[in-house]
């Protein structure tokens, strides 16, 4: 089985936990975009989705689900959305996709957060994969020596500005033992608008899909 399938299967698995009648979160990335199939498939059933990206706005639209305005809701249920690495604790490295400032809003705001993975996410530390942070254009200088001073190595991130119009470095070399401290830590630098770890707020249900299914983790 493809790495694209496991990632079908988790995100199809997510269906059976969405509450009817309400409105729904939605991350953004290849997992999500199963997702948004998914939904299209009750889309009666939905009042709406708020959306992370300007990527899975266009996708839901095309789809013919409606898409909300975070600012007219005042809460709701269930945001799922993806990620690129996920530890036993439930925290996050997200932004692969350079949408990690929206998703984090968006995640912010609802009351459950399910991860929808593909087994490969699972690790034991996290920091293997590059961690994005969002930064201000003419911060960019800066921040990476302060990210420096901290262990990493920064990367600009070629040719990619955000949906907000910012830039991205993806910082190589962390180990992330403290991912709650260092989240916090980064966060403060000047300039920073946010980073994707997503550990203060971790997940509260992950879905990973393999092989043989999907297991779902509480
Ligand atoms: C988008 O910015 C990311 O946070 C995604 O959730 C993450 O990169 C996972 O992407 P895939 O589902 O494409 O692996």
């Amino acid at each position: 089985m493809t790495q694209d399938e496991m990632k079908k299967n988790a995100a199809w698995a997510a269906l059976e936990f969405i509450p009817r009648n309400t409105v729904v979160g939605v991350g953004t990335g290849s997992t999500v975009n199963h997702f948004i199939d998914a939904l299209a498939s009750i889309k009666h059933e939905i009042t709406g989705a708020v959306s992370s990206s300007v990527q899975s706005t266009e996708k839901l639209k095309a789809l013919g689900i409606n898409v909300l305005d975070l600012n007219s809701i005042d809460s709701f249920s269930v945001y799922v959305d993806g990620a690129d690495e996920i530890n036993a604790q439930k925290h996050m490295i997200k932004g692969g996709g350079a949408a990690l400032t929206r998703e984090k809003i968006v995640a912010a705001v609802a009351e459950r957060f399910i991860c929808i993975v593909d087994q490969t996410k699972q690790v034991e530390v996290l920091g293997k994969f590059p961690l994005p942070v969002e930064v201000i254009p003419m911060a960019a200088a800066y921040v990476a020596r302060e990210l420096t001073k901290l262990g990493g190595r920064p990367v600009l991130r070629d040719g990619v500005i955000t949906d907000n119009g910012n830039v991205i470095l993806d910082v190589h070399d962390l180990a992330i033992s403290k991912p709650v401290e260092l989240e916090q830590q980064i966060n403060n630098i000047v300039g920073v608008v946010t980073n994707g770890i997503f550990a203060q707020r971790p997940a509260d249900m992950v879905l990973v899909g393999s092989a043989t299914g999907t297991q779902v983790i509480r």
